[in-house]
């Protein structure tokens, strides 16, 4: 058993073990209700977390969400606000989410508006979301407007990574997981490359031990950078917050929202750090040799590092409204580097062409 410790303004604790959810009654406390929200793929695992909660003393309310995406909804939200309403929850209650991201995303928002905030425990279940969606306080859901428009900064008060739960998992699920924690590897831990180098056959399994130990360094490399930046305060030049978590995303989520969310994320995050190593590459330095280290990382886990579909013109006015740009000047997060992180503010007109090309090509 690993514990990676937050020490965010809610200091807990990631376990991350085969079997971690059997931890679940260590974190019931005088809960009398525990509601367990759940994606449809994980129901044995909730009957598993039920029995648990009522060993320790306290009601389990089992809630099955729609699959993936289509729980982040209002309607959603109001189904899950009624279903604590009607089993008379209080302030001292708890919620629990089991699932990938789009669960604990949920999961974290009904327990941070629920009379004003009540505990939760955040059990991802894909590597995406063990490495970065269900973990580092980012609750929230979507709006027919668009992604992410609503939530709140809510952390959890334990986070539960079983990777026994990991068995089911689609492949490609775990490719684009994998891209996340690619990332995490080229922005602060270098040695994440590495071992993905030496055996990405071992990589891609989710019962080795590898895929465990991947997982772990990966929320350490978050736990640390949240540590330092919860809230996201604005980064300048080479002092980069919680904002460097975002490597590769300018671009990924324009390609994400410019294909409408029919591709993965941690796919379009791939194509994204392919983008941004160009960029940097002319911009801030990076080597001809470090870039084409990012196509090889992402093709050794099976991810795509060439991309077609939306022309130029749509995707920098897609990233123009992504959040991080601030009026109209594009930021991104580039590497002079692996593990050596700076912002490129407004890049020429030139560079973005160039990496644009490189990506397309
Ligand atoms: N809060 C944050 O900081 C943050 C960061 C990144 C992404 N996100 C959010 O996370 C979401 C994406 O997360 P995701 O990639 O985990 O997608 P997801 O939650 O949609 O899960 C992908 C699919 O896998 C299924 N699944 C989950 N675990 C499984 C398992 N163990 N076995 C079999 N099937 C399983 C799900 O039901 C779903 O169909 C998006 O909503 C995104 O906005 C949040
Ligand atoms: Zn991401």
């Amino acid at each position: 058993m690993t514990a990676v410790d937050f020490a965010t303004e809610k200091p807990h604790r990631a376990v991350i073990a085969p079997g971690a959810l059997e931890h679940l009654g260590e974190h019931v406390g005088d809960a009398s209700g525990v509601a367990i929200l759940h994606a449809p793929p994980l129901a044995r695992a909730a009957r598993r977390a039920a029995a648990i909660v009522r060993a320790a003393g306290a009601e389990p309310v089992l809630v099955e969400l729609p699959a993936g995406e289509s729980a982040k909804t209002p309607g959603v939200l109001a189904d899950c606000w009624s279903a604590l309403a009607v089993a008379g929850f209080t302030r001292s209650d708890l919620v629990v989410g089991i699932g990938g991201g789009a669960t604990t995303d949920l999961a974290g928002f009904i327990a941070a508006t629920w009379m004003r905030g009540i505990s939760w425990v955040s059990v991802p279940t894909t590597v995406l979301a063990m490495v970065d969606a269900g973990i580092g306080g980012k609750t929230g859901a979507d709006l027919p407007e668009g992604k992410n428009l609503i939530g709140a900064f809510w952390e959890p008060s334990a986070v539960l990574e079983d990777t026994d739960l990991l068995a089911t998992l689609p492949i490609e699920e775990l490719r684009a997981g994998l891209g996340e924690v690619i990332k995490h590897g080229f922005i602060a831990d270098e040695r994440t490359l590495e071992l993905i180098s030496a055996a990405p056959a071992e990589a891609l399994d989710p019962a080795s031990a590898l895929i465990g130990e991947l997982i772990v360094r990966s929320v350490r490399v978050k736990a640390g950078v949240v540590g330092a930046d919860l809230r996201e305060a604005t980064s300048v030049g080479d002092r980069v917050g919680r904002e460097q978590l975002n490597y590769g995303h300018t671009m990924g989520h324009a390609i994400e929202a410019g294909e409408h969310f029919t591709r993965r994320h941690g796919e379009c995050v791939g194509l994204g750090m392919v983008f941004a190593a160009e960029l940097a590459h002319r911009t801030v330095g990076l080597s001809a040799e470090h870039v084409e280290r990012h196509r090889r990382m992402l093709e050794l886990v099976g991810l795509p590092t060439h991309y077609r579909g939306i022309g130029w013109e749509q995707a920098r006015e897609l990233m123009a409204r992504d959040k991080k740009a601030r009026g109209a000047t594009l930021r991104f997060v580039g590497l002079r580097a692996p593990g050596r992180v700076t912002m490129i503010v407004d890049p020429p007109e030139r560079a973005l062409l160039g990496a644009w090309n490189a990506l397309t090509r």
